[in-house]
């Protein structure tokens, strides 16, 4: 399927096939996949745990508002989380960066206060949903990328160290009846005239 095709039949699954598992396989290239995820500078302040464990995973649906259901229903939850300490981050970029993308870093990203620095590090980890929704497309895996969570109660559950949660995509396989289907619910978008120009 063309890209553009994949952009136009993907969608925010609200409901599962709690029945049908993603296989292995596919969890497996996923994971690559995140893992191969751009980032200015090759930053890569993040972590993504996968979810399977039907305990954990309805934990963390009971602390997800609205998104409850959809995440108990679907085969696996994943969690995008950012690196937490910045002092943290520029020691991991110092041991594993080359000089230059150190020295980009320590010009015109150290002197900015730490708020927009953190706010630069979240970047980059949403940069890598875009990236995985086009992906799990790609792999006829539905999805759903979610915020509606209590990110500080993931943290806990989740006992993360030194990274902390931004948000999580379940994914999985539509139940055939779910009503946000692009074939029944057509989807909304800007005109292109509004959101492109062309000069
Ligand atoms: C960062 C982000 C957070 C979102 N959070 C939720 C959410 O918590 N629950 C939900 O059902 N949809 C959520 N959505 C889905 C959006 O509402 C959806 O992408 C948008 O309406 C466009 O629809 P489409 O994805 O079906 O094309 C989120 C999407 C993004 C990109």
């Amino acid at each position: 399927m063309s890209f553009l095709d994949l952009a136009k039949s993907r969608y925010t699954t609200k409901r599962y096939n709690a029945n049908e598992k993603i296989a292995d396989e596919k969890i497996q290239q996923l994971k690559e996949i995140l893992r191969l995820s751009p980032s200015s500078i090759n930053s890569q302040p993040w972590q993504f745990i996968f979810v399977s464990d039907e305990k954990t995973k309805s934990e963390l649906a009971s602390v997800s508002f609205f998104n409850e259901q959809k995440i108990n229903e679907a085969s696996h939850l994943v969690v995008f989380s950012v690196i937490d300490s910045v002092e943290k981050f520029e020691e991991q970029i110092r041991q594993n960066l080359p000089e230059g993308s150190v020295n980009y870093y320590n010009n015109f990203l150290k002197p900015l206060p730490e708020t927009e620095i953190k706010s630069w590090l979240q970047r980059q980890v949403y940069l890598s949903l875009g990236f995985f929704l086009s992906a799990c497309a790609s792999l006829e895996i539905d999805s759903t990328p979610m915020e509606g969570i209590k990110t500080e109660e993931y943290n806990k559950i989740l006992q993360l160290n030194g990274y902390k949660t931004l948000f999580a995509v379940a994914i999985g396989y539509r139940n055939p009846e779910d009503t946000n289907q692009p074939s029944v619910k057509p989807k909304f978008r800007l005109e292109l005239e509004n959101i492109i120009k062309s000069i």
